[in-house]
């Protein structure tokens, strides 16, 4: 049985540099959900420089690349195990036709990217580029396809040119554009944020579209698609009442968007210069997500009690002003230990819910919003989040072991409460268990004894991510100011592990 631990509540305590005190008991034999690789999935869209100049310079550039693919960027995403990759939006997907991306890239014709900062977009990096950007990874492919002003037949043969290995029509034109075996694609979106840039719908008309634009993705050869439906934004538990009522049959997965941000209007605050109030209420803010998954969560299982349909929660992560001086519309962000935070709480947490919540993509990969890379010409610094998905990949298959946490809480503004420590196991397939812990707190070290429920530990390894102040940053001339290190301060202890936790710090501890 599990013993249940007390949690104490307490308000904030001013004591500079003082010691807490914390207890986890983790249950290794216990865990029985897997969590889902796709949990650490990515998102790229065209948007700002996140393909062009990011991702894609094309094979003429000078910075170095293989086949147009910038090759520092290609390193950093193959190192970070990325489990897929979803393309081409976001907003943009609505206004994607994908016909423009395909054949020679002289002769493609331009558009005008709406959505984001009225760029004129070449589409050079198109189908193929993308698809052949995920084998290059080694990861699953998440096309997100266009309803709001897209065609049901534009959206079927997008399927067929993609997937199909016959003599089909689309197959054909595949191979006069240079590409003879079909790719895999799983990972299907039929519209995003429909009830906002992907066409202002109702819910209930929105699912009538989605049957109809779904019934005609089909399943060529042995490609299986996985369709999903554009669902709700945060707290809109109506969008997933009526989609599941009316089309949970037709999918295999529905989305969600959620984002940590101050509000849609006026400043959103800088990403980098930010007071100890403001990163205590981003931890609140992006702790939320909990029960706004939980709620999304208890309305699915009302129509789905076999969880057949998963969760998508294809959009979340911070969302800051965009940097002083940068171009408008393009949502470049710098990203600070806050950030890190924010991506280690939630992942954490995500652990829980794999049962339903099948993937999550963070917004996005490079050079927007809380990317996990910025690059300027042929500049490249990893972020502070890019740490932390890899030092959490750990996780990614690993089994979910449940755990009791005993630790401070801390009301913070706008009522809501923060736990000082975040805490998270698996056990991989190697039986090695994983624990990722988070000092949130700013000021305190936590004393943390961490006990296996009588399993004894016999060797700790550790990494740690932690900076002097919070607003700490890479940049281009300082790229390495917040980077892992080994972690030393967790100790064997007659069984049980001693950690002594910094403030304001993220680790990985290895148990053997
Ligand atoms: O990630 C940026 C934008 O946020 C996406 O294009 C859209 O889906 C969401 O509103």
């Amino acid at each position: 049985m599990r013993t249940l631990f007390i949690s104490v509540l307490a308000l904030i305590t001013v004591s500079l540099n003082a010691q807490k005190s914390a207890q986890i008991r983790v249950y290794p034999e216990q865990g029985t959900q897997e969590i889902s690789r796709h949990i650490y999935g990515q998102f790229a869209e065209h948007l700002g420089s996140c393909i062009y100049g990011g991702l894609w310079v094309g094979p003429d550039s000078d910075i170095p690349n293989t086949d147009g693919y910038r090759n520092d960027v290609l390193q950093a995403l193959k190192d970070l195990q990325i489990p897929n990759l979803r393309w081409p939006g976001g907003c943009f997907a609505d206004e994607y036709h994908w016909m423009d991306g395909i054949g020679p890239r002289e002769n493609r014709p331009k558009m005008v990217n709406n959505n984001w900062g009225g760029t004129i977009e070449d589409n050079s990096f198109g189908t193929h580029e993308f698809l052949n950007l995920c084998e290059l990874l080694g990861c699953e492919p998440y096309v997100s396809a266009n309803v709001g002003s897209g065609t049901v037949e534009e959206m079927a043969k997008w399927v067929e040119y993609m997937t199909s290995e016959g003599d089909s029509p689309m197959a054909r034109l595949r191979r006069e554009n240079g590409r003879d075996k079909a790719w895999k694609v799983k990972f299907f979106g039929v519209g995003n944020e429909s009830w906002g840039c992907g066409g202002s719908m109702r819910p209930e008309f929105y699912a009538d579209m989605y049957r109809r634009y779904a019934t005609y993705c089909r399943n060529y050869d042995d490609n299986r698609l996985f369709k999903i439906a554009s669902g709700a934004s945060d707290y809109d538990y109506n969008w997933t009442e009526v989609l599941m009522k009316n089309a949970a049959g037709n999918m295999d997965g529905l989305s969600l968007h959620y984002y940590t941000v101050t509000g849609w209007r006026g400043s959103k605050g800088s990403a980098t210069q930010f007071d100890k109030d403001d990163y205590y209420w981003t931890m609140g803010k992006c702790l939320e997500i909990e029960e706004v998954l939980q709620k999304h969560i208890q309305i699915m299982d009302k129509y789905d009690p076999k969880k057949r349909v998963a969760l998508m929660l294809d959009e979340w992560g911070t969302w800051w002003d965009e940097e002083p001086g940068t171009i408008p519309g393009h949502l470049y962000q710098q990203n600070t230990m806050r950030d890190a935070f924010v991506a280690a709480l939630t992942l954490n947490l995500f652990h829980k819910y794999t049962d339903r919540l099948m993937m999550t993509n963070i917004a996005q990969i490079v050079n927007v919003l809380q990317s996990m890379i910025l690059t300027d010409g042929d500049k490249m610094v990893l972020t502070p989040t890019y740490h932390i998905f890899e030092m959490y990949k750990v996780h990614q298959d690993a089994t979910h072991l449940p755990l009791d946490l005993m630790c401070e809480k801390v009301t913070v503004r706008d009522n809501r409460e923060v736990p000082m420590v975040s805490a998270s196991a698996s056990k991989d397939k190697n039986r090695k268990i994983h624990i990722t812990l988070a000092n949130v707190d700013l000021d305190n070290n936590q004393n943390i004894t961490l006990d296996l429920n009588n399993q004894k530990i016999n060797k700790v390894n550790g990494r740690i991510l932690t900076s002097k102040t919070i607003n700490d940053h890479n940049t281009f001339e300082k790229p390495e100011v917040v980077k892992p290190a080994a972690f030393t301060g967790a100790k064997v202890d007659k069984g049980q592990l001693k950690i002594n936790l910094p403030a304001q710090s993220i680790v990985v501890l290895e148990l053997n």
